[in-house]
């Protein structure tokens, strides 16, 4: 057998990793599954994408290889966003990378500011790719329990002096996924702060910057000052527009730290299929009349999200943000024993709190993806496992 390098070995198994085939093989037995797992909403995107990317493809140019510049009206279009969103001005050509994803970004990122010897700070729990790619780097991830103590904030005066020293980045994503936290701005000016006295990298992760609720308006970091000089701040059209699968993002930083990112990137892959960008383009256009209603949608899944996990017994918060609820668990009931039973034995797919570290314990994340119907019958079943449970009975 060849022989792994000791970096693969260092890397646990991948929450969603086995979900597809696990819910095949229940859909196969006849099962009625009801997946509220991955954030990947069963909603369409912007109709206006689908013509883009097919006069696009058309256009043989367009199928050449995009290299890191890409298809520079994505960039404008990226700038011209950014701006109009958050009043903050990028220039399209050296201040925004485009992305296959922001997943894909995030995770190589740390290839050129960790290595061995060096911290990044992860929020645990917290989206998997932050660890990923310090373990890519051969850096130590320093895990931050994300809990209700500190408002699942991380809170950097809680972190020893000597990991400090020798921390390279510090991820920050809010709003948060899985625990649907924000961050208030007077916390936000604090970090950048200790970033600059520590030329620290922060990654910033906005992937739902446009999922929010009852009038809470998502912060970009660029909004506090000073954070140009040590933040990069990742987007994507994945949960903004419904469009997962299409591979689409992008990250916004000052010259030196896209250059850097390009640099890796342009050893990794060969840009993004500029067809897709072009779709990207009309997304980004539609902006002002698509996202209001879809966000409409997740609110009114959000509630009924909310309203039919607490009717069947358990305890959440009403998220201000995501597409998440994060749900508490009685003590006596592991994340991932509660999970397991509510997928074999009722065909719920749900994500355990310790899928996300150690931190996450003691709670678990639904995704309100789905219509209420479908939520509410979810919740309903999940009542009914916790009851067994909770009473000994499975
Ligand atoms: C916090 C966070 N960041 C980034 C991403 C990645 O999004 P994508 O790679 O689809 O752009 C996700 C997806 O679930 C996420 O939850």
């Amino acid at each position: 057998m060849p022989k792994h390098a000791e970096r693969f070995k260092t890397l646990p198994e991948y929450p969603l990793a086995t979900i597809p085939q696990r819910k095949r093989a229940l859909l196969e037995r006849g099962v009625d599954v009801i997946d509220l797992g991955a954030g990947d909403a069963d909603l369409a995107p912007p109709p206006s994408v689908f013509q883009a990317l097919s006069n696009a493809a058309h256009k043989p140019a367009m199928n050449r290889y995009g290299f890191g510049l890409g298809y520079v009206p994505f960039r404008e279009a990226v700038s011209a966003w950014m701006e109009k969103r958050f009043g903050f001005r990028a220039n399209p050509m050296t201040e925004i990378v485009p992305l296959l994803g922001s997943k894909e970004g995030i995770s190589h990122l740390a290839l050129a500011y960790a290595e061995p010897d060096t911290y990044t700070i992860i929020p645990e729990p917290g989206y998997n790719a932050y660890q990923g790619g310090t373990l890519f780097a051969g850096a130590k991830p320093y895990r931050y329990a994300l809990r209700p103590r500190t408002n699942f904030l991380i809170d950097l005066d809680e972190i020893p002096r000597d990991v400090l020293e020798r921390t390279r980045i510090l991820y920050l994503n809010y709003p948060n996924n899985p625990t649907a936290a924000i961050a208030p701005m007077d916390y936000l000016e604090r970090v950048v702060a200790r970033c600059r006295e520590r030329d620290i990298l922060l990654v910033y992760d906005n992937a739902y910057s446009e999922l929010a609720y009852d009038g809470y308006v998502p912060p970009s970091i660029f909004e506090i000052e000073g954070a140009k000089d040590v933040a990069i701040e990742f987007h994507s059209l994945s949960k903004t527009y419904n469009m997962t699968g299409w591979r689409c993002g992008w990250a916004v930083a000052n010259p030196a730290i896209c250059s850097t990112l390009a640099k890796i990137k342009s050893f990794v892959d060969t840009g993004q299929f500029m067809a897709i960008q072009a779709a990207g383009v009309a997304a980004l256009q539609d902006s002002a009349e698509f996202v209001p209603r879809n966000v409409a949608i997740f609110r009114e899944r959000r509630d009924a999200a909310v309203r039919a996990f607490r009717d069947a017994g358990f305890l959440c918060d009403i998220p201000r943000a995501t597409m998440y609820l994060w749900l508490r668990l009685p003590e006596d009931v592991p994340s991932a024993v509660f999970a397991e039973r509510l997928l074999e034995d009722e065909g719920v797919v749900i994500m355990p709190g310790s899928s996300f570290g150690t931190g996450g314990e003691g709670f678990f994340r639904i995704s309100f993806i789905t219509s209420p119907e479908r939520i509410a019958e979810a919740a309903r079943r999940a009542g009914k496992v916790l009851a067994n449970l909770t009473a000994g009975v499975a």
